[in-house]
């Protein structure tokens, strides 16, 4: 046992969940277990913080389950965490519990839960990055990406393959409310004639025009991905309705939707979710905190939380760029 004053830990998934949650969790709960503390597993994320679903968790409670998708721990969305005094009864709770450090494994909106925790009762909190979407500040990489990318290029591929039987266009919607990156990496990855991001004004004219330009130069199919936006299916469809009026386009709509979310993480996947649990608990136990686990330059290591939650820029912006260019 360490001189540390963190003796007892829980950990909780919380926000979408994301293929490698599970490796995380494992690695979380035996580091933690083979440095000695008492590791916690939390249900259903901060709904089940303030439901006081906690359980104790041993080596073999996360015995078999880093190659399988979503989470043993399940996670949800808890609109009351949102509030002050609801964040003072959680922190409660884990005291009563004599827990003194909580993991949370999750995206931004978790990360920004764990923050008010830490500003507003100094409780010691650590974040994994744990979101298909890739977009949290600090880290070139969130678990679960991978795996989500490599899940739509297997669908892309199969679209790619009837279109060109029968000379068709699809417009084939990945997932992104608002993070660019899944239809980025896939659009690259697929060779796609135009990708449509979040947020972006769609100009379903250029979206043509790339068509057309395509099927001059004797290409009989054409991939459109467009980002899911606010609301799945919306632009999805109201490309394919322009496509047709202003421009005699047929075009097939295709939204992949929670597909992406689930299945087998990737090697990457489970190795990065490896690093970061362990690199959490023994940042824990250091007393460094609040921090995340992050991954730059081939390194996994930690930023400060409150770097995390800044605005991410995106740091390729070249990759549409890179689309159009090799898919002329
Ligand atoms: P993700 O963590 O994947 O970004 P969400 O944005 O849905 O997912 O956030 C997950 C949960 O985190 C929310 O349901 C809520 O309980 C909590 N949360 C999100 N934003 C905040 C915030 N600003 N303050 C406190 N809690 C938050
Ligand atoms: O944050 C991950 C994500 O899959 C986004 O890409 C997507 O917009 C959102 O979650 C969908 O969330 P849900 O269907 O669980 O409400």
């Amino acid at each position: 046992m360490s001189d540390s004053k963190i003796k007892t830990i829980a950990v909780l998934t919380s926000g979408g969940d994301a293929p490698g949650m599970n490796a995380a969790i494992r690695s979380v709960v035996r580091t933690g277990i083979a440095r000695g503390l008492k590791v916690w597993g939390i249900q259903r994320g901060y709904a089940g913080l303030l439901e006081g679903a906690f359980r104790e968790m041993d080596a073999s409670s996360v015995g078999n389950i880093l190659q399988h998708g979503g989470t043993i721990l399940q996670t949800s969305r808890c609109p009351e965490f949102h509030q002050a005094e609801t964040r003072r009864e959680a922190v409660n709770l884990l005291k009563r519990k004599k827990i003194d450090g909580l993991i949370v494994i999750g995206g931004d909106g978790s990360f920004n839960g764990a923050h008010q925790m830490w500003l507003e009762h100094q409780f010691p909190v650590v974040g994994i990055p744990g979101t298909i979407d890739n977009d949290i500040s600090g880290t070139e990489y969130t678990i679960g990406f991978d795996t989500a990318v490599q899940t739509a290029i297997e669908a892309v591929d199969k679209i790619r393959d009837t279109a060109s039987s029968h000379a068709r266009t699809f417009i084939v919607e990945v997932m992104g409310r608002r993070s660019p990156a899944i239809a980025l990496h896939t659009g690259v990855c697929t060779g796609a004639e135009n990708i449509v991001l979040p947020s972006e004004n769609v100009d379903p004219s250029q979206i043509a025009s790339d068509i057309q330009r395509g099927v001059k130069r004797g290409k009989n199919s054409s991939i459109i991905i467009v980002a899911e936006g606010e609301k799945p299916g919306l632009v999805s469809y109201q490309i394919q309705e322009s496509l047709k009026k202003d421009h005699q386009i047929d075009a097939h709509v295709c939204v992949l939707g929670h597909i992406q979310r689930g299945g087998h993480p990737s090697a990457i996947d489970r190795f990065l979710a490896a690093r970061m649990g362990y690199e959490a608990v023994e940042r824990m136990i250091a007393g460094e905190y609040p921090v995340v686990s992050v991954y730059v330059n081939g390194h996994v290591g930690v930023a400060p939380l409150s770097e995390c939650l800044k605005k991410r820029v995106e740091s390729a912006p070249g990759h549409l760029e890179l689309a159009r260019t090799l898919s002329i």
